[in-house]
């Protein structure tokens, strides 16, 4: 397994290319498995989960071509069989994401349930209830999802709690459905419009994009023309890089990305004392070489503070003056990196789901290790401002979604290197 080591103390700067949002990309690829005809993706990030999508593709015996800008073709023509197996999906939980087309298109799925996962349980209850409600036939056996239905049926349904690959599933099931399906308290996650966004391409009929209503009228087949549709640029990416520079006391722009999806962590950084101006799709920020403010964040569904960013926000933390405390409410257990941080001398306590941080100046390096991603790119931040050389192992972690991580680091001054096992 590689690692990599991060030689604290550089400040970054310079300008910076964002990658295509890898869970959008993600539900864009599951969502193509319901054309008829071929259709072409771009902006897909180089990533692990992105080489796990094509191949779980491809063992449906789906023609995929792939040029040199990474653009996708995918053509479903001799699609063969209708399954996700346990060795796919154990590696990536959003394989689950191809349960609804392909329920929804071929009527049937045969879907391995994902199984636990660093983060805390993340059960597809509600994935299954809904596909339930729409007429299917699902039974749970020996580790495997089986569904069958003649044809789903539109129908009105509100979600229990707010799921975002829920709702990606459920809107793509209804998209070849039989009547209008209604989904309440839908997911608002920018990676859902878009994937919507892309349905309507292939001839979809959603109304109620970037709400929590969604309205899904079904049509009986899909036949998009010369169809090229660019993935969303990273939300996530982005806010990590933001973090990257606030925490050194740097100064960055970060071109191709989207700030409109990232309003809430750019006031939250702007609350750590940097100075952030925007462009279309470009953000840049200044921190004038000061240590950052602590800043409290509780996560929630968009447009709240994502858990997506809690762990970057945790690093910043442990080194900004003042006392913070950031409380996680959408996975339970999404704290694996307080425990890494503390071995790097960060002051943090654990209270139920809330962290209380006491910030120092400075962390010292260690040999750290991560059991989910962004726990992962967290410490490789405690990195960039420890004394010393921090060993993050584990990072193929990063790997499944973060494009380049060491080559884009660099670029910005950061003086880290990927070492292979
Ligand atoms: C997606 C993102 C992930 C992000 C998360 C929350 C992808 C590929 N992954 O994950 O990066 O951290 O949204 O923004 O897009 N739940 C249930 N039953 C269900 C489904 C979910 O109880 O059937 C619960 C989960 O345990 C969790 C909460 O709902 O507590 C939200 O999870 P969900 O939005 O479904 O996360 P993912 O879609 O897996």
């Amino acid at each position: 397994m590689d690692k990599l080591i991060i030689t604290g103390g550089q400040t970054l700067n310079g300008e910076l290319r964002i990658s295509g949002a890898k869970n959008a990309a993600l539900p864009i690829l599951a969502g193509s498995l319901l054309s008829e005809t071929p259709v072409k993706i771009g902006n897909i990030p180089h990533l692990h989960d992105i080489t796990t999508t094509i191949s779980l593709l491809g063992h449906m015996g789906i023609s995929i071509t792939i040029d040199e800008h990474m653009n996708i073709e995918i053509d479903t023509q001799n699609i063969s069989k209708f399954e996700a197996p346990y060795e796919l999906v154990k590696t990536m939980r959003a394989s689950i994401l191809v349960l609804g087309p392909l329920l929804s298109r071929f009527g049937k799925a045969h879907v391995s349930l994902p199984g636990g996962c660093a983060i805390g349980t993340r059960p597809v209850n509600i994935h299954l209830d809904c596909l339930t409600k729409m007429g299917a036939k699902i039974t749970v056996k020996n580790g495997y999802i089986h569904a069958t239905a003649e044809r789903l049926q539109g129908t009105h349904l509100i979600m229990d709690q707010v799921t975002v690959t829920g709702t990606e599933n459920i809107m793509m099931a209804a998209v070849l459905a039989e009547g209008t399906t209604i989904i309440e308290n839908a997911a608002k996650e920018p990676e859902v419009e878009d994937l919507a966004h892309f349905l309507n391409c292939l001839g979809a009929k959603i109304t109620g994009i970037g709400s929590s209503t969604l309205t899904i009228e079904g049509v009986s087949t899909l036949k998009p023309k010369d169809l090229f549709y660019q993935v969303l640029p990273d939300r996530i990416e982005t806010g990590t890089y933001l973090v990257a520079a606030a925490i050194t006391g740097g100064h960055v722009k970060l071109k191709d990305t989207h700030p409109e999806s990232l309003e809430i962590v750019i006031n939250k950084l702007r609350q750590t004392g940097a100075e952030i101006t925007c462009g279309n799709d470009w953000i840049e920020l200044n921190m004038h070489g000061k240590r950052p403010k602590a800043v409290s964040i509780e996560t929630a569904p968009y447009p709240a503070f994502p858990t997506d960013m809690q762990a970057q926000f945790t690093a910043l933390n442990a080194i900004a003056t003042d006392t913070s405390f950031i409380t996680e409410t959408v996975f339970e257990n999404r704290f694996m990196h307080i425990q890494e941080m503390q071995r790097m001398g960060a002051k943090m306590t654990l209270k139920n789901n809330t962290v209380i941080c006491e910030g120092i100046p400075e962390l010292t390096a260690a040999p750290v290790m991560a059991t989910d991603l962004r726990a992962s790119a967290s410490l490789v931040l405690a990195g960039l401002v420890a004394k010393g050389d921090t060993i993050v192992d584990r990072i193929y972690h990063i790997d499944r979604g973060y494009e380049c991580i060491e080559e884009k680091l660099t670029q910005l001054g950061a003086t880290i290197r990927r070492v292979p096992h």
